[in-house]
């Protein structure tokens, strides 16, 4: 009996499908890697000859891509063909929050995974080893199981194994994070087929660091995994409020606290709340599985993750709005970086979209500068076009940031990027109109830097510790 893989087929080709795919082919010569997706103008964008076009900013990607595309990884629309030819199936596809129905703003809505699943169902061919690698709920593997079996293909010799292998890759830090894993956890039941999907790895990655469970525990650690790191932001987000009121310092205290082994130093940075586009989604999805279970106080204790996001996201804002007087009608205001984090062009559920949405609807033209976000995503996002003038607030994308300096009352700091971390303030300083004000909400900059130009100074967490607040207790 010939087990052995040879044919990669990838459904969805986006921030997890492309990258993940990239990193296999390069480390499998031997193995033909096809990623397809129904959307047509991204495949286009993969297979662009100017590998700045590609649909996806990862560093290290493009590099990758130059390598392997063509020679053993192929970007196509013609799904029915490569799934026929594939051994091994990867479920790529996205799996946002339900916009209406049963567990509307809760639950993933699976449509994409149920639609990608039929297809499958359909032209499948022979043994097939289908690899759950979107983020799901727990309990979806059997869901594809049942669409798989209900489907009638004994004239094929059809056989079909589900495997969960959670994707743990952060955006920003993608190829990095496929080429290094802490782990590579597979969650199944047909051991040959868990053994294929090792056969892979071991191509790159210590055996020692692949983790072999069972489908729900696989699940569910990929939901846990995102709940606790959310969960580390929201802490740590709450006490940057505290700071702020009581003169202590956030940095200060992440430092402090992160010297103890328990609690590491890792993922202890205050900032705006966080984005992208799982945090948000998978506590949701664990809340929603809590309550089904009748588990109210668990689902109340993960709730309040994403209760303190929307507050901190909201403080911010509502901070900024008013160090300027409560007043922006026609304040320029630059906004530094529009990702929800720094090295990545994606914007989904990045803090900077309500910020400049609420600044708009306060009457300032906005500036933004982003190193890789482009003007169509801004405008989906803020859901208004550039150089709207209807005297109501506007936006602008600049190509650099000595553009959103010039005439400008406030800056504001969004996203991480490095470039905003060693920047020339005198300069900026010069372009700005007085009074000046520096908002950092990422806590990239140093407030001596700043204060010594002129520059009227807010950062997330940083209380003053000069002035003599009482407590009456
Ligand atoms: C704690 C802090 O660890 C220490 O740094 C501080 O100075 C004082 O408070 P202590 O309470 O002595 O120390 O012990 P600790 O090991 O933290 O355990 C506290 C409780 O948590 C115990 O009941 C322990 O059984 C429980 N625990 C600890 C768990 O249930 N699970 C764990 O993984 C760790
Ligand atoms: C996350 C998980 O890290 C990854 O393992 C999982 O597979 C997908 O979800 P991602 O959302 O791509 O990855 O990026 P991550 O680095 O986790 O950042 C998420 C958000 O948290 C960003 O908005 C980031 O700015 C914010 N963040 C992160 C903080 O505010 N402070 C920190 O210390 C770390
Ligand atoms: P993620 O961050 O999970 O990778 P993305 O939205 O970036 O999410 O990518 C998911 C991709 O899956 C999209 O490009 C989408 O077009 C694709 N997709 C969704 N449903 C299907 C399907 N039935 N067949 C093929 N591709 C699909």
């Amino acid at each position: 009996k010939d087990s052995e893989v040879k044919n990669i087929c990838c459904i969805g080709a986006g921030y997890v499908g492309g990258p993940t795919m990239a990193v296999i082919a390069d480390n499998c010569p031997s193995l033909k890697v096809n990623v397809v997706d129904i959307n047509e103008e991204r495949i286009k964008k993969w297979n662009e000859k100017d590998f700045d076009r590609l649909p996806i900013y990862e560093p290290g990607l493009a590099e990758i891509i130059k390598r392997c595309r063509n020679k053993n990884l192929f970007f196509s629309i013609d799904i029915k063909k490569h799934i026929e030819s594939a051994d091994m199936i990867f479920l790529s596809v996205n799996t946002p929050i339900k916009k209406s129905g049963l567990g509307k703003g809760q639950a993933s809505d699976l449509k994409y995974i149920e639609s990608s699943t039929r297809e499958i169902a359909k032209y499948a061919k022979g043994e097939t080893i289908i690899v759950e690698k979107s983020t799901l709920p727990v309990r979806t593997a059997e869901t594809i199981k049942s669409i798989l079996e209900s489907n009638d293909k004994s004239f094929n010799n059809q056989k079909f194994s589900v495997l969960s292998n959670p994707e743990f890759l952060a955006e920003g830090t993608a190829i990095n994070d496929l080429e290094n894993p802490d782990r590579v956890l597979i969650g199944g039941e047909n051991p040959e087929a868990i053994t294929a999907l090792e056969e892979i790895y071991v191509n790159w990655v210590d055996k020692n660091k692949i983790l072999k469970t069972n489908l729900w525990s696989s699940e569910l650690s990929k939901l846990v995994a995102n709940a606790f790191l959310a969960q580390r932001i929201s802490s740590i987000n709450s006490i940057s409020a505290i700071c702020e009121t009581t003169g202590a310092d956030i940095n200060e205290v992440s430092r402090a606290i992160g010297m103890d082994t328990r609690i590491g130093e890792k993922f202890l940075n205050a900032g705006p709340g966080y984005g992208g586009s799982c945090f948000k989604k998978d506590i949701l999805n664990l809340v929603y599985l809590s309550k089904y279970y009748g588990l109210n106080e668990v689902a109340s204790y993960w709730q309040k993750v994403v209760d303190l996001n929307v507050w901190q996201q909201h403080r911010i804002r509502k901070i900024i709005v008013k160090k300027l007087f409560n007043n922006l009608t026609s304040k320029k205001i630059g906004i530094m970086g529009f990702s929800f984090k720094a090295n990545t062009n994606d914007t989904r559920e990045s803090p900077a979209i309500q910020i400049c949405k609420d600044l708009i609807e306060e009457g300032a033209d906005l500036r933004i500068y982003d190193p890789k976000v482009n003007k169509f995503q801004i405008e989906k996002d803020l859901e208004q076009n550039q150089f709207n003038d209807n005297g109501e607030g506007s936006w602008t994308l600049c190509k650099s940031i000595k553009d959103i300096a010039i005439d400008a009352d406030a800056i504001v700091i969004a996203t991480e990027w490095e470039e905003f971390k060693s920047l020339d303030w005198s300069d900026i300083s010069r372009l700005m109109r007085s009074p000046k004000w520096l908002f950092d909400t990422r806590g990239i900059t140093n407030s001596k830097d700043i204060k010594q130009h002129n520059i009227n100074y807010w950062k997330i967490g940083l209380g003053d510790s000069s002035s003599n607040i009482k407590f009456n207790f």
